[in-house]
Order: structure tokens, then C-alpha cells, then sequence
């Protein structure tokens, strides 16, 4: 059977996807590039942003349109939305085979078997189902699997998932072996309930994964070839792992809920808290661990940090371990006090400048990443100034910046009423988008007449001035032309087309260098290689190599 899997959202769908990708290709799916290539189409899904999920209700109604007309498709909806929508899901897009909760991914195997099974039955039975008011029974076997919520019963001695995260392939394929990193997982879900985010809901409650566990999967992506590791998690340096309260039958630890649970939901297995005699493993420790145990690994990272729990050990780890990057991506979502408290962001502006400042003190090279929410309920001309004034006094390299979209299930749908307009949303994402701008330039130009290596992962084709560029991958980022703000080494006119090896330093920065070739600019994918500065741009730096 050929498989096609689309991806939308997160970096954790990325890996999601790409276990899911190793779990049914060992079972001996092909996986083609095509959706009309493909006998079933599996959409992996994000819910954080209304626009994210009407791009998938898109994709399904294509996909509609083809199995009315004949075609004999199986369609998976698997990720967030098919967690948070649910049977209303399979009720309006009758079309959706199956469906398939980010926490239940170690289940989809039994649900597409369900779904190809209830295929070949009769078109009758799935004509009377239809006549009661029923899904289709392909619909409704298939969705067994996700019907009871994990994360309500977690034990984690059944977590299947996590040897779903175990059983993933190590071969530097496809898209790896010219990137050359890799994500690894150490907590699902969160706990933290900001009020306008659906993750907490979708992929349940914080749950962390084994630090042996976590080790072993990094060394085994170093051994095949890895470059780069990105440690995973909603809020990354809350990991926390309690030695010895869950232990298999074979004697191995198993992943372990978060401490905090039980502040919101009563549950036999709420966190122990540190006892005397027991041992814990924090984010600080376990960040040491693999930089120490796994020497041939050249760079490691973490998204997402949470601001509030990352302490100075995290930072003195960082400091004192060369390989770890140099890079936080911790985001503020506002610079209003009045607005985090609606948030329930756990911290006031003057917090999130103190973790900052610590963080410079300790890493005065590192690259700060963010994430803001714009128009979020009741945001004054005056809170969102303060979100300007907070851009502008913390060095970002660079911000992702959103327009608020209410999200059912969420705290701030029921409290608050979507009362900023969509033009004024609109209006403030360019005008942060703009200070932005300005921050990062002024942060890249501090880079320029410096050495740094850079890993190489992608090839460009700058077409003209404004347009667009032309990438053999998909681009992560939209670079198209930036003039320099300082001269830069390119004397090429802006209509001459320019091939660009475009890779990252350990803060993050984007670089491209102008190569002769394709062929050139091949040779260095998968690479890391030293490159000399000479301009800075707001959105990247361009250098040579030296
Ligand atoms: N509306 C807009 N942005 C959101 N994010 C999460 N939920 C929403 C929402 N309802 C943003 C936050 C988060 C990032 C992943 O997505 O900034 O950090
Ligand atoms: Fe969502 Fe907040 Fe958890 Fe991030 S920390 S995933 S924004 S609830």
C-alpha cells in the first residue's frame, strides 16, 4: 500500500511524522510524494491557530472530491485536530476514515487495518450505517483507538508510545542525510494551561520520557550520522525524571508524569515529589549527560523553553558543555503585565527580563528566540506598546509573531470575547513585525567580521530582487532578497540569479554564502563549515567561506 503523509504545525509533528513514516514503513508501507499517488493520505495535524487547521480542512476536501468520484481511498486525519474535533470531525467530513490522537500514534497500524478491513465490506452495511445516523463502520472501528483518552488514564507502565519513540529508524535518509539533525522527545504534552493554547488539551498532560531512554536514542542518532540533536518538549527545561517510582517488570524505567499533575487533575500516579533516597535527573543533568556520554555528538539543542522554570543550572550546564548551542527559544507571547495575567503565563514583564538578563550574563553570545500573540482579548493600544517596548529591549535574533485565534476547548474562548478587531490584529503584526525587523538586523550586525561554523542544509536560487526563492528542499524559512545593511562580498546585480548554501550557527543565525554552483553549494549540505561574516541582513548573514 503507498502512503502519503503531510505535515502541518510544530517541530513535534515533524517528529511525530516521522516516527509514524518508521512505524509503518517496517510494517512494509511505501511512502510516495504525491497525494494522487498515494492509496491512503494521512494528514498530520495542528490545532494551535484556526488558519492551520483550515488549511487541512482543505487538503480532506480534496481528498472528498476524489472518493466521491471513485477512487478508493483510505483518509487518515491524525495530530491535534483529529484529538480536538474528534467524531464532529467524521460526522461533517464523512470522507475521514480514521482518526488518530497525537497520543495514540503507536495505535495507527490497528486503525488503518480497521479502516482497509472495513473498506472491503460491503457498501451496503455502510449505506444502513448512514441511514441511522451512524459513520460509516470504517469510520467507526478506526476510531476505536482514539474513543479513550490516554492522557485521562495514563499509567505509565502501558505508555506504548514510548517505544513507539524507541522503534524509530536511525538511517540519515531523505531530508536527514542533508540536514543532519534530528529531534528527540523528552516530554509529550504539558501542564501549564496558558489560557489561549489547545496543547494542553491535545496532547495531554507532561509526561517525561527516561533519561536512559533519552541517551540512547540521542547516541544512536550520532552513531548514524546526526549533526545536530533538537531535545523536544512543550516547555523543554521543566523536564524532570524521579529515579526508581517506575520501573518495569524487565527492570527498565518507563516515562513518568510530569510533577505538577496533581494541581490539576487527581490521579493514583501524580508526581512523587523528591524523597528522602530518591534520585532525580533535571533538564540541567540530563543536558550534561548526553553532552558528556556522547562526545562525537557536535551540536545539541532544545526547543521550547518555558521562561519561568529555567534555572541558573540550565544556564551554568550550557556555559560549561561547548557543544551545547548557544541558542534559547523562549517565548514572552506579550510585554504586558495585564495580558500574561490573562495568559496565565505564570510571569510579569519584569521576570521575563531577569531570565533574560541571566541568560546573557551567563551566555553573552546566546541567540534569543520568541514567540508573541498579538490581539490577544481585551489588548489596548497601551499593552500592545508594551509588547513593542519588550521587542525592543531584549535582544531577539528573532520572534514568531501571531495573531490571537480563539481555539475551542480553551481557556480564554470561554472567558474572554474575541473583542480586538481583525484589522487591528493585523495592523499590530506589522508593526511588531517591523520593530522586529530592526532588532534582529541590529543583532545580526553584531555578527559581521567574525568567524562561525555554520551547518549546511539547504541550496537556494536567489531569482531577482523581492521575489521568490527556489530551494531543492522545502524552506524552512522565507529568506527572499535582502540587501545588505553593511557591504557584502556578492558584486552580483540583483538580476543575475545567485546560488546560495544557506545553514545555521549554534545561535540559530541563518547564513548564506554565494557559490559558484550548484554543484558547490551541494558539496556542502550535511556539513559543518567555518564562515567569515561580511554582512548583516535582518533575517540573515551572508558570508564566505574561510
Ligand atoms: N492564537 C495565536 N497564537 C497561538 N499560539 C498558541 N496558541 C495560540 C492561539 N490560540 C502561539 C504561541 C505559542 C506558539 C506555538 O503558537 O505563541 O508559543
Ligand atoms: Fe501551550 Fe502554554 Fe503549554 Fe506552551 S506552555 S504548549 S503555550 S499551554
Amino acid at each position: 500500500m503507498r502512503v502519503y503523509l503531510e505535515t502541518f504545525g510544530c517541530q513535534m509533528n515533524e517528529l511525530d511524522s516521522e516516527l509514524v513514516h518508521s512505524q509503518l514503513s517496517s510494517l512494509g508501507y511505501e511512502f510516495v510524494d504525491r497525494p494522487d499517488e498515494a492509496q491512503i493520505v494521512l494528514y498530520n495535524t495542528c490545532s494551535v491557530r484556526e488558519q492551520a487547521e483550515q488549511k487541512a480542512y482543505s487538503r480532506i476536501g480534496i481528498v472528498g472530491q476524489r472518493k466521491k468520484a471513485g477512487e478508493r481511498l483510505i483518509l487518515g486525519v491524525i495530530g491535534c485536530m483529529a484529538e480536538r474535533d474528534g467524531l464532529d470531525m467524521m460526522r461533517r467530513h464523512p470522507q475521514v476514515d480514521l482518526l488518530c490522537g497525537p497520543a495514540e500514534l503507536d495505535r495507527l497500524p490497528q486503525l488503518i487495518d480497521n479502516a482497509r478491513t472495513a473498506m472491503a465490506a460491503s457498501t451496503e452495511t455502510q449505506a444502513a450505517d448512514r441511514a441511522v445516523g451512524l459513520a460509516p463502520r470504517s469510520a467507526r472501528v478506526a476510531l476505536a483507538g482514539n474513543r479513550t483518552r490516554r492522557t485521562a488514564t495514563l499509567a505509565a507502565a502501558e505508555d506504548n508510545l514510548e517505544a513507539l519513540d524507541l522503534s524509530r529508524s536511525f538511517r540519515l535518509s531523505g531530508e536527514h542525510a542533508r540536514r543532519r539533525s534530528a529531534y528527540v522527545r523528552i516530554t509529550r504534552g504539558c501542564n501549564k494551561f496558558c489560557t489561549y493554547c489547545v496543547v494542553p488539551n491535545t496532547r495531554g498532560a507532561e509526561v517525561h520520557r527516561p533519561p536512559d531512554h533519552i541517551v540512547e536514542e540521542c547516541r544512536r542518532l550520532a552513531d548514524a550520522g546526526a549533526l545536530e540533536i533538537t531535545l523536544l518538549g512543550q516547555t523543554v527545561n521543566h523536564y524532570r525524571y524521579t529515579h526508581g517510582t517506575a520501573v518495569s517488570v524487565g527492570g527498565s524505567e518507563l516515562a513518568q508524569v510530569g510533577p505538577g499533575l496533581s494541581a490539576f487533575r487527581s490521579s493514583a500516579q501524580s508526581a512523587a515529589g523528591p524523597t528522602s533516597g530518591t534520585r532525580v535527573t533535571t533538564f540541567a543533568d540530563l543536558l550534561a549527560r548526553i553532552h558528556d556520554e556522547i562526545p562525537q555528538l557536535p551540536r545539541l539543542r532544545f526547543v521550547t523553553s518555558y521562561p519561568r522554570d529555567f534555572g541558573t543550572d540550565i544556564l551554568t550546564v550550557m556555559r560549561d558543555c561547548p557543544r551545547i548551542c548557544r541558542y534559547l527559544h523562549a517565548p514572552a507571547q506579550s510585554g504586558s503585565d495585564r495580558i500574561l495575567k490573562l495568559m496565565n503565563r505564570g510571569y510579569s514583564t519584569g521576570e521575563y527580563l531577569e531570565f533574560v538578563a541571566a541568560a546573557l550574563e551567563y551566555l553573552p553570545d546566546a541567540g534569543i528566540a520568541g514567540d508573541i500573540i498579538v490581539g490577544f482579548p481585551t489588548e489596548t493600544d497601551e499593552d500592545f506598546e508594551a509588547t513593542v517596548a519588550l521587542v525592543r529591549r531584549v535582544p531577539f535574533k528573532n520572534n514568531f509573531i501571531f495573531k490571537y485565534s480563539p481555539r475551542p476547548g480553551t481557556a480564554a474562548i470561554e472567558r474572554f470575547e474575541d473583542d480586538v478587531p481583525d484589522a487591528v490584529k493585523r495592523a499590530r503584526n506589522n508593526a511588531l513585525l517591523a520593530v522586529q525587523a530592526e532588532v534582529s538586523a541590529a543583532v545580526h550586525a553584531t555578527w559581521v567580521d567574525r568567524t562561525v561554523p555554520v551547518l549546511f542544509d539547504d541550496v537556494r536560487e536567489i531569482v531577482a530582487p523581492n521575489q521568490a526563492t527556489r530551494g531543492s528542499a522545502q524552506p524552512r524559512v522565507e529568506l527572499g532578497w535582502e540587501r545588505p545593511h553593511q557591504t557584502g562580498p556578492s558584486s552580483s546585480t540583483p538580476s543575475t540569479p545567485v546560488i546560495q548554501a544557506v545553514g545555521r550557527t549554534p545561535q540559530d543565525l541563518i547564513v548564506a554564502v554565494d557559490c559558484g554552483s550548484r554543484e558547490d553549494a551541494e558539496s556542502v549540505m550535511g556539513s559543518i563549515r567555518a564562515v567569515r561574516i561580511k554582512a548583516a541582513m535582518p533575517l540573515l548573514l551572508r558570508g564566505q567561506f574561510g
